[in-house]
C-alpha cells in the first residue's frame, strides 16, 4: 500500500516571521500523525528557519524551485545544493505557475529534475492541462507530452525518488476542484504510462498527488480514489487548521 503524501505549497506567501508561526502551529497540530507523509514548502528564504522548527518532527520541508545549473554566475537563482543545505528534502518542480509566468518548458523542468536528484533532493514533479486543453479533448495528450518531456532520461531507480503531482491548471487557486472521477481518470492514465515505461512494480510504488483547490471538505473523497496518493495543497495550506484537517482527512 502506498502511504499518502500531503504537501503544502506556500507559494509567494508568508514572510519569515509568519512562516515561523505557521511552522510552529503545524508542528503542534500535527504531532503524532504518522500514517501520512507530510511536507511544507515555504519560500526559499524561509526554509532554514522552518526546517529548524520542524527538525525531528513528522513534517519535512521542501523548496518551490531551483535552477538547473550546479552553481555559478546566475544572479538571483537558488541551487539544489543550497536548498538541501538549508534543510529541504523535497523540491516542487514544473509547477504550472513556473510554466506559465516563467516560461519553463518540459526540457528545462527535466534538467531541474536531474539536478535535484543529483544532489539528493526529492522532486515533486507537477503537470496538468489548462481549461482550453481540457475542453479541446487534449488532456491525455498534454499530460503524456509533459510526462515524456519531464521524465526524459529518468531511469527506474530515479523514478522511485520522484513524486508526481497532477494539477489541472483550471483547478489551481480557482476554488474549482476536479471531481474525484475527473482526477482519478487522469491519475490512472499517469499510472498506466508509468507501467508502460517502468513496469508494474515501479508504477505501483510511485506516489501521484492531486493538486488544485484541495480543502478539508473535499480531501477525503479525492484521497479515497485508488490512484490518488495524496495532495499538493496551495491556498488551504496557509491556514494551520485547514492544512491539519486535510492531513487528517477522513
Ligand atoms: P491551490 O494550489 O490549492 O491553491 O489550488 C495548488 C497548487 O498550486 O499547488
Amino acid at each position: 500500500m502506498r502511504k499518502k503524501f500531503i504537501a503544502g505549497n506556500w507559494k509567494m506567501n508568508k514572510n519569515l516571521k509568519d512562516a515561523k508561526l505557521l511552522a510552529i502551529a503545524l508542528k503542534n497540530k500535527l504531532a503524532g500523525v504518522n500514517n501520512v507523509t507530510i511536507a511544507v514548502c515555504p519560500a526559499a528564504v524561509c526554509i532554514d528557519a522552518v526546517a529548524q522548527i520542524l527538525k525531528d518532527t513528522n513534517i519535512s520541508v521542501g523548496g518551490q524551485n531551483i535552477y538547473f545549473e550546479k552553481e555559478g554566475a546566475y544572479t538571483g537563482e537558488v541551487s539544489a545544493d543550497m536548498l538541501l543545505s538549508a534543510g529541504a528534502k523535497y523540491v516542487i518542480l514544473g509547477h504550472s505557475e513556473r510554466r506559465q509566468y516563467f516560461k519553463e518548458t518540459d526540457e528545462i523542468i527535466n534538467k531541474k529534475i536531474q539536478t535535484a536528484l543529483n544532489v539528493g533532493l526529492l522532486p515533486i514533479f507537477c503537470l496538468g492541462e489548462t481549461l482550453e486543453e481540457r475542453e479541446a479533448g487534449k488532456t491525455f495528450e498534454v499530460v503524456r507530452t509533459q510526462l515524456e518531456g519531464g521524465l526524459n532520461n529518468i531511469n527506474s531507480e530515479k523514478m522511485l525518488k520522484i513524486t508526481i503531482a497532477y494539477e489541472p491548471v483550471w483547478a489551481i487557486g480557482t476554488g474549482k476542484t476536479a471531481t474525484k472521477e475527473q482526477a482519478q481518470e487522469v491519475h490512472k492514465f499517469i499510472r498506466n504510462w508509468l507501467k508502460e515505461k517502468y513496469g508494474m512494480e515501479i508504477s505501483e510504488k510511485v506516489i501521484i498527488q492531486y493538486g488544485g483547490s484541495v480543502k478539508p471538505s473535499n480531501a477525503a473523497e479525492l484521497m479515497n480514489q485508488p490512484d490518488i496518493d495524496g495532495a499538493l495543497v496551495g491556498g488551504a495550506s496557509l491556514d494551520p487548521d485547514n492544512f491539519a484537517d486535510i492531513v487528517k482527512f477522513k
